[in-house]
């Protein structure tokens, strides 16, 4: 039997291709998708061929994570709940798609996975998987099958004489381009306050610099492209402003989260050029949308990020709203200025070619003015239904 295995290097994938070796006697294959996870890619082919790997690939797939998933999430403005910039949930679609896509080269009797039976990323695994594969390809999950704990991975791995992996903390870490993911340990007490030692991307806000960091992001079509004027690719920026702008204690989220698969679960995430990307993004849209435009995006922003969120990348709904959003952000070009101070943000000024925004219009000293006479036919006609119903019922007494 060969199996593809989806390889991060730490201590749950490493002791699955053990097992697929001892229980299965399979013939693994290793796939490790590079995106962006700095940190957790050193030494993992290494310790791929360690633990009896026939074959390992590493996939440099940031260039084409940052265009197809997180520039989409950007002119979304996706974040979850109102607070997770989605960092896992994006990569991945793309993870399983690289495996996918490997596993048909390689011709593969099965692919594996690290997930477990209570998180969102075995939805998110399975399904890319299923709408890739043929089906007599088929997906085992290893530690959701045998109920793998932390413990027994450990002992497996040390039963057989290998090393437990480095990576392996008192927290369990998904890190890449465009969101750290803390979990596990401590973090699981909602009411703790999680210790400094859970974060790597974000300085103390305490202890951030004194003087503030100003920038100016220019964006082209909803996409950020530049900073300070500087024009860069997506990968690039988001990688300096994850260190500007955390150098400035800017980008730490904790908050309670509603998983997809019926949980709640406290989650704490390092993001700092998503927060920052997004809600410059926000701000441009208000800058150039109109007010129809912009309340109808923000249900289409919603529906997106849920569907991305619960797994659902391979929905045709997601590609519809994908398009509208698209298409709505063909105009969102333009400049945002801002100011990161001790791990807060302020937009300071923004500007656009293409706003409606017009200084003359809205100047309350000269200028246009509507007449006396307009203003009055405005506000009669404006009124005109909820004064007439609420007269008509009866019920002025309740204002
Ligand atoms: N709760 C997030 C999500 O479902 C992040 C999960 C990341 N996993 C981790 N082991 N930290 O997308």
């Amino acid at each position: 039997m060969k199996v593809v295995l989806a390889y991060s290097g730490g201590l749950d994938t490493s002791t699955i291709l053990l097992l697929l070796r001892k229980m299965y006697n399979a013939e693994v294959i290793t796939v490790t998708v590079d995106v962006g996870q700095e940190e957790e890619l050193e030494g993992v082919e290494e310790r791929a061929y360690k633990l009896g790997a026939v074959k390992h690939y590493t996939i440099d797939a940031k260039k084409e994570f940052a265009e197809k998933y997180i520039a989409p999430a950007i002119k979304a403005n996706g974040l979850y709940e109102d607070a997770y910039p989605l960092g896992t949930a994006l990569a991945r679609p793309l993870i399983a798609a690289k495996v996918a896509e490997i596993a048909i080269k390689e011709g593969a009797d099965a692919v594996a996975h690290g997930c477990t039976s209570k998180g969102n990323d075995q939805v998110r695994f399975e399904l890319t998987l299923k709408a890739l594969l043929p089906e007599d390809i088929e997906i085992i999950a290893p530690v959701r099958k045998h109920m793998l704990t932390r413990k027994q991975s450990i002992e497996l791995l040390r039963k057989y004489g290998y090393d437990v992996p480095s990576t392996h903390s008192k927290y369990s870490i998904d890190e890449n381009l465009w969101t750290r993911s803390i979990e596990g340990g401590v973090i699981d007490d909602p009411a703790a306050e999680p210790p400094e030692d859970a974060f790597a991307w974000t300085v103390d806000p305490s202890k951030a610099p004194d003087t503030p960091l100003s920038l100016e992001i220019g964006f082209e079509k909803g996409v950020p492209v530049s900073i300070n004027g500087e024009k860069m690719d997506l990968v690039k920026l988001i990688e300096t402003l994850n260190r500007l702008v955390g150098f400035h204690g800017y980008g730490r989220i904790d908050h309670i989260e509603n998983r997809v698969v019926g949980l709640k679960s406290r989650e704490v995430y390092e993001a700092p050029a998503a927060l920052t990307l997004i809600a410059a993004h926000r701000d441009l849209e208000k800058m150039v949308l109109t007010p129809r435009e912009l309340r109808f995006k923000r249900l289409a922003d919603t529906v997106w990020t849920d569907l991305v969120y619960s797994g659902l990348w391979v929905e045709p709904l997601r590609i519809h709203l994908q398009k509208f959003i698209d298409s709505v952000n063909e105009y969102v070009t333009g400049t945002v200025k801002l100011k990161v101070y001790k791990g807060s943000l302020t937009i300071t000024g923004r500007w656009s070619p293409y706003s409606s925004y017009s200084k003359e219009v809205i100047d309350y000293n000269e200028g246009w003015y509507p007449s006396d006479e307009e203003a009055r036919g405005f506000i009669t006609l404006h009124g005109l239904h909820s004064l007439a119903s609420i007269k008509a019922r009866g019920l002025s007494n309740l204002l």
